[in-house]
């Protein structure tokens, strides 16, 4: 048998028996769901261990990480999130809650994941207005000027098909500067995020920037985890939602330019092709207003 701990070694050589041992110590009156998965994560973990022949040192780092992500979640940003989406967990959880609902039958629009930046509470605003602060658009210039976008489109229940009225289109982008209004002391508290209601046709209206790549923050726990992969932090251009309606499963996703050079390399793994959207050259009547795209979206 190779020598524990040296580069021949795999988990077969350690003694799986102590896996079980930690697996029967679960007490009859544990959580049913925990008592349920955690054979499963034990014996994962511990084969993680035994496989690449973790040492102490090593699990220290990792325990390190870990506890610095867990101090930097203040509303701003939430790190111990953005480690798992870094790794991808965020897009995996995400990708076996929809093949479970589609399993059963949904049509939906395919979700995506939420991401650390969503606030409640954006502002309700009227279908048409902008979730652009005009002094933003000042402040970053020619280049935001130039992105002014029409959205607009239905929701539509998956059960008839037919528009539902009164649901709530809840959308967020970051700014041509890459940041979101929280991370950006040069935004206006809840610029480019809106709360809009839809017609009695269903339709909900806004006008909004077309979106741009940013990095996610790499100046902490995960940007390093990033860095000692050789990673970049980039994500494609996309304007986030949350869709709501009453008698309704909300439905959270992002949509993605199709023109940006992200989308095969997303730096969390969130792209689907159906949330692939092309933005066109805004019809005359938009562009009297400044409004150089637009893009209709069910
Ligand atoms: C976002 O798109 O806002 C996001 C998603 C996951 C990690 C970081 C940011
Ligand atoms: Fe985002």
């Amino acid at each position: 048998a190779p020598k524990l701990g040296s580069r021949e070694a795999k988990a077969h050589d350690y003694d799986r028996n102590y896996t079980d041992v930690v697996i029967a110590a679960t007490g009859p009156n544990a959580n049913p769901r925990l008592a349920q998965i955690m054979p499963s994560l034990l014996r994962h973990l511990h084969d993680f261990a035994r496989e690449v022949n973790l040492t102490v040192a090593e699990w220290t780092a990792g325990v390190e990480l870990i506890n610095q992500a867990g101090q930097i979640s203040d509303g701003k940003r939430n790190e111990t999130q953005l480690v798992c989406d870094v790794l991808g967990l965020e897009s995996l959880v995400d990708e076996i809650t929809s093949k479970i609902l589609q399993q059963q039958g949904s049509t939906a629009t395919p979700s995506a994941v939420l991401g650390p930046f969503y606030r409640e509470d954006a502002p309700v605003l009227h279908n048409g207005s902008s979730i652009v602060a005009s002094t933003g658009v000042a402040e970053w210039g020619a280049a935001a000027a130039e992105m002014l976008t029409h959205l607009s489109g239905r929701v539509l229940s998956t059960a008839t098909g037919q528009p539902i009225p009164n649901a709530i289109v809840d959308a967020w982008e970051a700014g041509p500067n890459g940041m979101y209004e929280q991370q950006d002391p040069g935004q206006p508290d809840m610029n480019l995020r809106g709360r809009f209601r839809t017609d009695e046709q269903g339709r909900y209206s806004m006008l909004c920037l077309r979106p741009t790549a940013y990095p996610i923050p790499f100046d902490g726990p995960a940007g390093r985890l990033l860095k000692l992969l050789d990673r970049h932090p980039y994500r494609p251009a996309h304007v986030h939602f949350i869709v709501s309606a009453d008698g309704h499963r909300p439905l959270t996703t992002q949509i993605f330019d199709s023109e940006d050079k992200y989308t095969k390399d997303d730096a969390v793994f969130a792209v689907k092709k159906e949330l692939l959207v092309t933005f066109k050259e805004a019809k005359a009547a938009h562009v009297s207003n400044g409004v150089k795209w637009e893009l209709e979206y069910d």
